[in-house]
């Protein structure tokens, strides 16, 4: 193979898929026909992810399109932890549409009713019949090429500082002195603000 990247030139964009109890981010989505004069859309969802597992238990689930002005955390929050581990819909502000939870934060969303799935193997293809949609803004979509060309910006976590009991500042200037006295390898314990990346595949 020369260059597998090239597949990421396909052009698709960036969206989050929710249901009941989490969802994730997702690119692998197509506009694939229509039936009862409704659009079909198709998903590929990894059978890896939890949200797999939801849409396996839901018949209806939301795909938000994600714009270039969308917040970041957005996809940070869908994109890099499992809804098995974080409450995602508490960390992100949704609205309920057709008893489906949907991303306020985005330029628009899909309401999907399951109407298929197809084993592609590592991934699902679910295929989703349109059955409510709306616009937010007129925000561009962020396309995955754009992600691409932003995601150190989009993909930068910054933790915030917590700030600790009174007596742990004396407690730790006087370790760290006393650590550089001794001519030890001195490494800052907290630093500010730190930024942490996550490893990536997409
Ligand atoms: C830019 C981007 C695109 C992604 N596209 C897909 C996709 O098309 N299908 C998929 O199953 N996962 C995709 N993911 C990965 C999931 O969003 C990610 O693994 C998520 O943490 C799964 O969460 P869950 O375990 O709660 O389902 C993508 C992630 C990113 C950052």
């Amino acid at each position: 193979m020369k260059n597998s990247k090239i597949t990421r030139k396909i052009t698709q964009g960036m969206y989050v898929l929710t249901v009941k109890g989490g969802g994730c981010v997702v690119d692998a989505v197509a506009r694939v026909g229509s039936r009862d004069d409704a659009p079909l859309i198709s998903v590929a969802v990894a059978k890896a992810n939890h949200s797999h597992q939801l849409l396996a238990e839901n018949e209806k689930f939301a795909l938000s399109v994600i714009g270039e002005q969308t917040d970041p955390e957005v996809i940070q929050v869908f994109g890099f932890n499992c809804s098995k581990d974080c409450d995602k819909l508490a960390k992100i502000e949704t609205i309920e549409v057709e008893d489906v939870p949907v991303a306020k934060a985005t330029l628009g969303y899909m309401i999907l009713e399951k109407i298929d799935a197809i084993d592609m193997g590592t991934h699902t293809l679910y295929i989703g019949k349109l059955i409510e949609g709306d616009i937010f803004s007129d925000d561009e979509p962020m396309s995955y090429v754009y992600y691409q060309e932003h995601k150190d910006d989009l993909t930068r976590i910054t933790t915030k500082r917590i700030n600790p009991p009174g007596f742990v500042r004396p407690v730790a200037i006087f370790i760290m002195a006393r650590q550089y006295l001794m001519i030890i390898n001195v490494r800052s314990v907290d630093s500010v603000k730190s930024i942490s990346r996550k490893k990536i595949n997409y």
